[in-house]
């Protein structure tokens, strides 16, 4: 009997010991250091596990840290240098804590793996140190919004991988720093999109080996510093600026002639510095939307002259010319501007005869002419804009007429009406949008350089509203409503709304739904809808409310990191037994560290600069020459171009064969290295499957990158649902795509070699073929950088994926696994039976679906949802076909089946239909059309089906 209890006594104490030591005791310890460094952390941090699960805001992986999100919670303290032990993590967002403070301790530096540092708006102060260099992994580094002082340290030009970089509203003081030598500087970053340094103190001369053809900066954001000297010629090399800001320092000299290379600037601010010379030549940036010059020292130019060398004269939005000594008489035509919102020429020398014309776009909403020497006016009564004239002689003799009193503009911005106005809520509740009272997650959202100056269009605000939801959703946020308003502007001349966020299911968020509502923000994963063009913004969380955190505020129950270790000490045998595990642990841990290592650089020998390197080890891709493609896509002719996206152009091409191919071809800028290159198309040349994208070969020489590919004729499947490739769609046909993609993802996940995850799979990376085979594409493209990325359609942070297919799961825990894709390849088979775009209208498919789902009725009661193209058709199998996209779209990527079943799952819907799973595809012959009517004989014989070419269609009709 005494036995008996002894043996059971072990059991219980090996599985304490297991659960205890399954925790990394180093990670134990920081965590532990953490939590007594801080007030107001999560109440759920108790026990003895870090890793159990329960705790809020920490994620790990094989029982190591691998993330703390603690966004808004209100955590107050230090950050201790404890935060240097937790050498597995990849994340660390403490944004929007005001209460966090002290310096940033030098030990940040032995956080290797970090790729996202978020601490924005928090109130962390002293220098940024140097070690910050040292974390190599970096994609995101945001410590704007806090009290930092100091150089920028020239140790930050050490993280190549850097997509992310803001400074922003600080108090940083010197110049900015750039290579020499062997001291790095920022120049190197020729990776990073953003540099985002306004409003801090930085001076000197912007250095112009700051700038250079290699970078790929789209946000340049310098202003309200206090940088001097002349802007350097260099800037002109950075094609691909989107947004230029250099406003509000002491820049002087004129403007380099050559910033008319920036072709793609939409947003330019050069104002309120002491630029002199002549007006800047904008010639050549036909996109500029929003130019902002004011109050400089120009030379006086003439207005007419000027303007009639604009080429971007029917985009521009709004043009801020305040005091640049402009001359002359203004042409009508430039009244009459087809975009025009805001025109501002106070404190010129405008002269002669205004006349406005009669031709204005409904959008106008200022034209200011303060201060000029205009002395007659063509009058007219009815302007629905505001028009200001004072202080030009033609006022002197007419002061009372309603267009010389107004001496400044005051924009009224809308306000959103408010339909709760009757529902009155206690205490500090607030009405969300659907009157209800609840505790909403507030905060401002700052537009750092938007594209207009026309804030009444209430389409602004439904469209930030819906994307919004629709990022909510997809990320599955318990996030019920969102209200925009108190539109203003702070005195940088930003614009600011406030935003209010209610939550779903309770009247107010729990931490989760709290900190991860904030990471999307951090992180900059949410983005709004690009057709407006609102620019960079940044996100700033109000102070918690104390409903916020209602119910566990002042419960923290806290527990010693003593404790913790105490714990797992429950006798001297079970400690012997804790270090023995602790050891086979980090025996496991270096050899998995050894293995990645290999993994990690496998070609070191490879040098792509020498010709005589090592060859790629490829199966069946040949080696391009430049000349060659050049010739087989007719010198990249535009005739061929069939695609284009940030990594640069796809173009048809025909080799000597006849073989059309499809001609990748990498832009500067999204260029990788030689090894990535090379480990990528050894990946893509292993790949053989008839329902993927073969590779063909590659041209790597001269500058340039390509990849090609076997053509595909018919397109994405994206486009054929959206009726834009004239191919109908029918549900046997669709059934066949849904079969033939999931098995070329089975192949990526079960056969290839090594075993691949797509990361993408989306509706735009399946190809039809000539007979509608499905192709998919894109695949396997290399972790940090890939030719294949577009900046609108990718979270350009590790995290790869689009919006709306992305695995939430994965999302929040960057962890990678086959189930991911298994998650989007649901959302592609909700796409085939509604042909909706994920999120369309702020509305997310999966969600959608779900709430009119019914299964007690025929159909699961979708008609509503359903393609308007496939409705009325018989629907073989649909019911089964939405069960299994239900289940692949399942939260926990546990629940979800593997590409193997779904291929099993199809193909007994296929037959269900009528269909044999493994009969080739149809042709696009229109006369295959008739063939639809054969749906609604499910049982008929599978024969009368099969989808070949080579029957003549009449064969195939029904009797
Ligand atoms: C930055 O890189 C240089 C050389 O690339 C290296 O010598 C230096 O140690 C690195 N600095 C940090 C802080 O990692
Ligand atoms: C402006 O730049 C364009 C293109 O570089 C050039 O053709 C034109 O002559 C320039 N105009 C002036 C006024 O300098
Ligand atoms: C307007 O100003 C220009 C340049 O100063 C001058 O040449 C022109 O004669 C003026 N026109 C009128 C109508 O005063
Ligand atoms: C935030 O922290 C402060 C100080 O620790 C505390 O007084 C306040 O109640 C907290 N607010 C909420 C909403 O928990």
């Amino acid at each position: 009997m005494g036995s008996r209890i002894q043996v059971f006594l072990l059991v219980i104490s090996v599985q304490i010991l297991l659960v205890v030591a399954f925790t990394n005791p180093q990670d134990v310890a920081a965590i532990s250091a953490l939590n007594d460094a801080w007030q107001n952390t999560p109440p759920s941090w108790v026990g003895q596990d870090p890793c159990d699960n329960n705790w809020e805001g920490i994620q790990c992986t094989n029982s190591r840290v691998t993330a703390i999100t603690l966004a808004s919670m209100n955590l107050t303290g230090q950050l201790p240098g404890d935060i240097g032990s937790l050498s597995e993590l990849l994340t660390l967002d403490l944004s929007y804590n005001l209460g966090l403070t002290g310096s940033l301790p030098v030990l940040i530096g032995k956080l290797t793996k970090l790729s996202n540092l978020l601490l924005v708006g928090c109130n962390f102060f002293g220098p940024i140190p140097n070690e910050i260099g040292s974390l190599q992994r970096l994609v995101m580094l945001a410590l704007n919004s806090n009290r930092f002082t100091g150089n920028i340290p020239p140790t930050i030009g050490n993280l190549t991988n850097l997509y992310w970089l803001d400074l922003a509203d600080n108090k940083l003081k010197g110049t900015i720093p750039v290579s020499s030598g062997t001291t790095p500087g920022l120049d190197m970053l020729v990776n990073t999109k953003h540099f985002h340094f306004g409003k801090n103190n930085l001076s000197g001369e912007i250095p112009s080996k700051l700038f250079s053809s290699n970078m790929s900066l789209i946000h340049l954001l310098l202003d309200s510093n206090q940088l001097s000297g002349n802007i350097p010629s260099t800037l002109g090399s950075m094609q691909n600026l989107e947004a230029l800001r250099l406003d509000r320092n002491l820049l002087r000299g004129s403007i380099p002639s050559n910033l008319n290379n920036l072709v793609h600037v939409r947003e330019l601010f050069l104002s309120n510095n002491q630029l002199s010379g002549s007006l800047p030549n904008l010639t050549g940036m036909a996109t500029l939307t929003y130019m902002s010059i004011s109050n400089n020292s120009f030379n006086g130019s003439d207005v007419t002259a000027w303007f009639s060398t604009l080429q971007s004269l029917t985009t521009l939005t709004t043009l801020m010319m305040e005091n640049v000594g402009l001359q002359g008489e203004i042409p009508t035509t430039l009244f009459g501007l087809p975009q025009l919102q805001t025109l501002v020429l106070r404190n010129n020398k405008l002269n002669g005869t205004l006349d406005v014309g009669s031709s204005f776009n409904s959008q106008l909403q200022l034209i200011d002419l303060w201060n000029n020497s205009i002395d007659s006016f063509t009058y007219r009564e009815d302007l629905k804009f505001e028009l200001i004239l004072g202080q030009n002689p033609f006022c002197t003799g007419a002061s009372q007429n309603k267009y010389c009193i107004v001496e400044q503009y005051s924009p009224i911005y809308p306000t959103q009406t408010n339909n709760c106005m009757s529902t009155t809520c206690s205490s500090d509740k607030i009405a969300s949008p659907k009157c209800v009272c609840e505790y909403p997650y507030t905060g401002t959202i700052v537009f750092r350089a938007l594209s207009f100056s026309y804030l009444g269009d209430p389409n602004i605000y439904t469209s930030l509203t819906n994307s919004l939801m629709g990022s909510f959703q997809s990320l599955k946020l318990p996030v019920d409503s969102v209200s925009l308003g108190n539109l203003t502007t702070d005195s940088d001349n930003y614009f600011v709304l406030s935003v209010q966020i209610f939550p779903s299911g309770q009247d107010h968020f729990n931490r989760t739904g709290i900190y991860e509502i904030a990471f999307m923000f951090s992180n900059q994963t949410f983005k709004p809808d690009d057709k407006f063009g609102f620019g960079p913004y940044v996100f700033h969380a109000a102070t918690p409310t104390y409903g916020n955190f209602e119910g566990s505020a002042g419960t923290n129950n806290k527990s010693s990191s003593t404790g913790i270790i105490i714990g797992a000490a429950v006798g001297g045998s079970v400690l012997l037994l804790l270090s023995l595990l602790a050891g086979i642990y980090a025996f496991r841990q270096k050899r998995r560290a050894e293995i990645a290592d290999k993994q990690n650089n496998p070609f070191a020998s490879w040098d792509p600069s020498k010709s005589d390197g090592d060859v790629p080890q490829l199966k069946g891709a040949r080696n391009f020459t430049f000349e060659e493609l050049r010739k087989y896509t007719n010198n990249f002719s535009e005739a061929n171009s069939i695609g284009s996206g940030g990594y640069g152009k796809v173009y048809r091409g025909t080799l000597p064969t006849g073989q059309l191919v499809a001609v990748k071809r990498a832009q500067h800028g999204s260029m990788q290295g030689g090894i990535e290159f090379k480990s990528e198309i050894e990946l893509l040349s292993r790949v053989h499957h008839k329902n993927i994208v073969s590779l063909v070969g590659f041209c790597f020489e001269q500058d340039e990158q390509m990849l090609v590919y076997e053509y595909i004729p018919n397109g994405t499947l994206r486009e054929s649902l959206l009726g834009k490739s004239g191919i109908r769609l029918d549900w046997m046909r669709r059934l066949r795509i849904a079969v033939g993609s999931a098995r070329g993802l089975q192949y990526l996940h079960e056969l290839a070699n090594p075993t691949i995850i797509h990361r993408d799979v989306k509706t735009n990376n399946i190809l039809l073929d000539e007979r509608l085979n499905a192709k998919v594409a894109d695949f396997g493209l290399s972790k940090s950088k890939a030719i294949g990325d577009s900046e609108k359609d990718h979270i350009t942070t590790q995290v790869k994926g689009t919006m709306g297919y992305m695995d939430p799961e994965y999302y929040m825990t960057n962890q990678l696994t086959e189930k991911s894709d298994v998650y989007s390849f649901g959302v592609v088979m909700l796409e085939l039976i509604t042909a909706r775009q994920p999120i369309e209208k702020g509305k997310y498919i999966v969600r959608e679906v779900k709430q009119k789902m019914d299964k007690t009725k025929v159909g699961y009661n979708l008609h509503d949802v359903l393609d308007t193209a496939i409705l009325g058709t018989t629907l073989g199998g649909l019911e089964k076909f939405v069960d299994l996209a239900m289940r692949c779209v399942e939260e926990s990527g546990a629940q979800r089946p593997t590409m193997g079943e779904v291929v099993n799952e199809i193909e007994n819907i296929m037959r269900i239909a009528g269909l044999n799973p493994n009969a080739e595809s149809a042709t696009t012959s229109a006369n295959f059309d008739g063939i639809s009517r054969g749906y609604s004989h499910p049982y008929s014989d599978e024969s009368l089906f099969v989808y070949s070419g080579a029957f003549p269609p009449s064969k195939l009709e029904p009797q």
